[in-house]
């Protein structure tokens, strides 16, 4: 087989886009006031961006122990 042919095979992967990792609807992000995925799905489902202090005032997320906020890194990015 061509040299440059399979070295290119085993290059695809970076070629080819990584796929972004979105979160499960029913994965709970605050647990003190029950919002998960969905929830947040569904208060931004036209914008499609979202906006954290939106969510504290229509789901109260962060009023609680604060930790869904702080880690907002981990999910932000997950949701759309
Ligand atoms: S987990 Fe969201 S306020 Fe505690």
């Amino acid at each position: 087989m061509d040299e440059d042919f399979l070295r290119a095979i085993d290059n695809l992967d970076e070629l080819i886009p990584e796929q972004k990792q979105l979160l499960d609807d029913e994965i709970l992000i605050c647990e003190c006031f029950c919002v998960n995925v969905r929830d947040i799905r569904d208060s931004f489902k036209e914008s499609k961006k979202v906006d954290l202090s939106i969510l504290s005032e229509r789901l109260c997320m962060g009023k609680g122990c604060g930790s869904c906020i702080k880690s907002s890194s981990e999910w932000l990015d997950k949701i759309f």
